[in-house]
This record gives structure tokens, C-alpha cells and sequence, in this order.
């Protein structure tokens, strides 16, 4: 049996409920950081930059997951919806944490904080897409929308581009991490696309 056939079988006794619970860790770890004090001299900011980048890491997880079926066969493909979800429960904290801690709600200010920091609306129509794919991740939606399903769900590729877009856009200059997320997207974005496009050129296949 091989290494990946071994984790398969053992990943198969594993419920969903643990990912979703290993996933509440991150916001333990920030809970803590405030409540210790240990979240910087800025907490707002802290807390705002510390749940978008949590959020970053469970949609980039997300796309991880089909390259690894298909590249060295262990299969999370059960798990895929909980890190997505998950993606999108810190990106509304982040977000919320923007509208009702940084903005503290005020309207005005939060559209004019748009208006100086295009950045923004590149993470909103990230949230957007990311809503979307949430309200369809159930069993209905997917019995619903049938083969549309998929194609719905290709939104994952824009809104986690937004995503990355939008955190090297506020940077002043692009750090070395800056350029590894983008990096890492572009490998991910590649390793995805790769497989439709070939398959799109040289074969009337369909992509798994
Ligand atoms: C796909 C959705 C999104 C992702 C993945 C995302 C991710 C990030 C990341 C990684 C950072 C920088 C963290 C760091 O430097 O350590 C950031 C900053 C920020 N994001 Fe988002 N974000 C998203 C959506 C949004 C939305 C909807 C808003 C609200 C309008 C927002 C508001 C902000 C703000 C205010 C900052 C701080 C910018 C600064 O300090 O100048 N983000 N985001």
C-alpha cells in the first residue's frame, strides 16, 4: 500500500467536525493576542491585518487540495468545504472588524475610506464572490444547481486573485512574503488551469 493510499484510508474515519474546530484555533490565537496585550501598538489594525491574513492562508489551503489529489493522490476533497467555509468566516471577521472597529459603523467614513483606498473594493467584491460560494456550498444548492454548480464554483479563482490583489495593494512596497502569495497563486492558478486548458486544446476530455 502506498503512502498516499495510507493517509487516504485513514483521513476516511475522519469526521469534518474536527477540521472545523482546528480551524476555530486562529481565532483563539487572536482572541489571546488582545486579551494579552500582545497584539501591538495598534490593536484595531492588529486584529484587522492578523483575521485577513488567516483568512489568506485557509483560501489558498482550499486550492491546495485538488493539485494534491492529482499530483500525489492523498484525497481532502471531503474536507474542502470546511476550509472554504472557514476562508470565508475570517474573511467577514476582517471585514467586520473594518466596519464596525476601524469605522466604528459610520457610513460616510467608511465610503470615503473606499474612495482613498481603491484596495478595499478589491477585497469587497473578494467577500462578494466568497458569499456567493458560500450560500452555494450546501447539499441543496448543489442538487439545485447542477452541472451550473461547477461552473459557479470556478468564482473561487477570482476571489481568492482579489484577495491577493487587494493584500499586495496595501503594502507601501512588496515584501518578499508579498511576492511569495504571489507566487504561490500563480503556481496554484497554473496548476488548475493547466489540466482545463489541455484538455480544452487537445482533447474533447473534461478536466477532473
Ligand atoms: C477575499 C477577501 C479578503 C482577503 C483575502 C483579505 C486579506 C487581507 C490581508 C492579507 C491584509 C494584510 C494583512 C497583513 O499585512 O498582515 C488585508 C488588509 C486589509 N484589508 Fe483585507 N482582505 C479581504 C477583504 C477585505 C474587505 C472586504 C475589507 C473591507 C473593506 C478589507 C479591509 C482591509 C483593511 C482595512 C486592511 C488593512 C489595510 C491597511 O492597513 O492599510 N479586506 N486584507
Amino acid at each position: 500500500m502506498g503512502i498516499a493510499t495510507a493517509v487516504n484510508t485513514h483521513l476516511r474515519a475522519l469526521p469534518t467536525w474536527p477540521v472545523y474546530l482546528a480551524g476555530l484555533i486562529p481565532l483563539a490565537w487572536v482572541i489571546w493576542l488582545v486579551m494579552s496585550g500582545g497584539i501591538g501598538v495598534d490593536p484595531i489594525k492588529g486584529i484587522e491585518h492578523r483575521l485577513g491574513k488567516i483568512a489568506l492562508w485557509f483560501l489558498l489551503g482550499g486550492l491546495v487540495i485538488t493539485p494534491l489529489r492529482r499530483l500525489i493522490g492523498v484525497n481532502l476533497i471531503r474536507y474542502r468545504r470546511a476550509v472554504g467555509l472557514l476562508a470565508f468566516f475570517y474573511v467577514t471577521l476582517h471585514l467586520v472588524t473594518w466596519l464596525v472597529l476601524d469605522m466604528e459603523l459610520l457610513w460616510r467614513q467608511a465610503f470615503n475610506d473606499l474612495y482613498k483606498r481603491p484596495y478595499l473594493l478589491f477585497g469587497i467584491i473578494g467577500f462578494v464572490l466568497l458569499l456567493i460560494l458560500a450560500l452555494t456550498s450546501n447539499t441543496a444548492s448543489i442538487r439545485k444547481l447542477g452541472r451550473n454548480w461547477r461552473r459557479v464554483h470556478w468564482l473561487v479563482y477570482p476571489a481568492v486573485s482579489l484577495g491577493v490583489v487587494h493584500y499586495l495593494w496595501q503594502m507601501k512596497v512588496i515584501s518578499q512574503e508579498g511576492w511569495i502569495w504571489a507566487g504561490a497563486l500563480v503556481v496554484l492558478l497554473g496548476l488548475r488551469l493547466m489540466p482545463w486548458l489541455r484538455s480544452r486544446l487537445f482533447s474533447r476530455q473534461r478536466p477532473i
